[in-house]
């Protein structure tokens, strides 16, 4: 329960007044506990990173430390009322309100026809893969990049051509000519990660073309994953690919779901749109074969939040971008420690190597000497070696906490 003496000793009060105001209309200051709730996040830290729930502070797996919105709630209730849990109907109601969200959010016409939905997106992913590729084959990732992208390509005995990001202006920008040069011809699907996770950047409508333009070049499917559209900060834009490279559209499939934006990643509730009929008729096998009922909750929680979730979205939305001007500030401070921006995304993405230490020992500072559970860089891929990826999805009394604990654990810095 050493949890909860944290929750109690690091107290909003202790935060300067302008801290707390303006962007936080759902109170996502307070801290509850979770530990022993059944949440990934705080149960099996200790297994993933050796760092306890009773003491640490998880900044790992990418959920967020905040309750759903009202309306997501609301539509649980209604259910455990009711009491009746059979298999779910109708989900051309889901199919509507994503629909509307993509058209109101994202400036995407989807027509309910071309929505389909899985058990997560990763699921959909696996699905994207067996579909449209064939083992022995190659898929391009842009890496570092969402690690599970390895292992679902291993899975399905996909093989992976790594195609590294360059860093340009302290951003990440794909190398299409230096990928061009690696091409072997047994690549058969390229991978984007719309918003990039990790990192957070928002691609342009440019670079997507340029990427889409590959694509058609090499006859490549572009698979889109796009589960983090609904993190974008304030002022700053998200562009669907199908928006950015309409002509693309024949070889393009979209996975994403209302689950990170909105935080029901245990609703396991992802969607896949496929504007082309011909890919859809590809497809449609394969998620046959995986079992084509979505999860009952799942989809009540997305066409929750999708119709009614959009005040919640922006107050979270305001809230991690306050997150991240603060760790930006403090961590980023520190000698030899780069953070590197982002407009998007509660997962920071912060460069080592000029601390001169071995990846094992800033990993030791972090993990035992810091008490903080992150995510290691090698795990997303070349290029990711020297780096740490932070969650910073919690409430800002607890986030100071573990700038203050890193920033005494590499205090020796100069
Ligand atoms: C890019 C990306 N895709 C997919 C997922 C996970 O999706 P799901 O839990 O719906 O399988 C994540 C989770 O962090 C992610 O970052």
């Amino acid at each position: 329960m050493r949890a909860m003496s944290l929750a109690a000793a690091v107290t909003t009060a202790s935060l300067p007044a302008k801290e707390n105001e303006g962007t936080n209309p759902m109170n996502f200051d307070e801290i509850k506990q979770r530990a022993g709730t059944f949440s990934a996040k705080f149960d099996v830290m200790e297994t993933f990173a050796g760092v306890s729930p009773e003491d640490g502070i998880p900044m790992w797996v990418a959920d967020m430390d905040f309750s759903a919105a009202d309306c997501v709630l609301d539509v649980l209730r209604e259910q455990a009322e009711h009491g009746y849990l059979g298999y779910p109907g109708r989900a051309s109601l889901v199919s509507e309100a994503v629909a509307g969200w993509m058209k109101t959010a994202h400036g995407w016409d989807v027509k309910p026809e071309w929505i389909s939905y899985t058990h997560g997106v990763v699921a959909g992913f696996g699905m994207a893969l067996e579909a449209f590729s064939d083992p022995g084959d190659d898929i391009i990732l842009f890496t570092p990049v969402y690690h599970a992208f390895f292992k679902k390509a291993a899975a399905k005995r996909r093989g992976v051509l790594e195609s590294e990001l360059v860093v340009k202006d302290g951003r990440y920008e794909m190398d299409l000519a230096a990928l061009e040069g690696k091409l072997t011809g047994r690549e058969k699907i390229a991978v984007l990660c719309s918003p990039h996770n990790p990192g957070g950047r928002l691609w342009d409508a440019d670079e997507i073309r340029e990427l889409a333009a590959f694509c058609d070049k090499h006859d490549l499917l572009l698979l889109s994953d796009e589960i983090h559209m609904d993190l974008v900060f304030p002022g700053a834009k998200h562009v669907p690919t199908a928006v950015a490279a309409p002509d693309s559209v024949p070889r393009l499939v979209t996975i994403t779901a209302a689950s990170k934006g909105f935080n029901l990643a245990g609703g396991e509730t992802g969607f896949m749109i496929v504007p082309d009929e011909a890919l859809r008729a590809k497809l449609a096998p394969v998620q046959l074969e995986y079992g084509g009922t979505p999860n009952r909750f799942g989809m009540l929680m997305t066409r929750a939040a999708l119709t009614g979730g959009a005040e919640w979205s922006e107050a979270v939305r305001a809230y991690l971008a306050d997150n991240f001007a603060l760790w930006r500030d403090r961590i980023g401070a520190l000698p030899g420690i780069k953070v590197m921006d982002m407009q998007s995304t509660y997962l920071s993405w912060v460069d080592f190597t000029d601390t001169g230490m071995s990846p094992e020992e800033t990993d030791r500072r972090i993990r035992q000497d810091a008490r903080i559970a992150q995510s290691p860089g090698a795990d997303f891929g070349t290029g990711g070696e020297n780096f740490h990826r932070f969650n910073l999805a919690m409430p800002r009394p607890r986030l100071i906490e573990a700038i203050e604990r890193l920033e005494k654990a590499f205090g020796d810095l100069q």
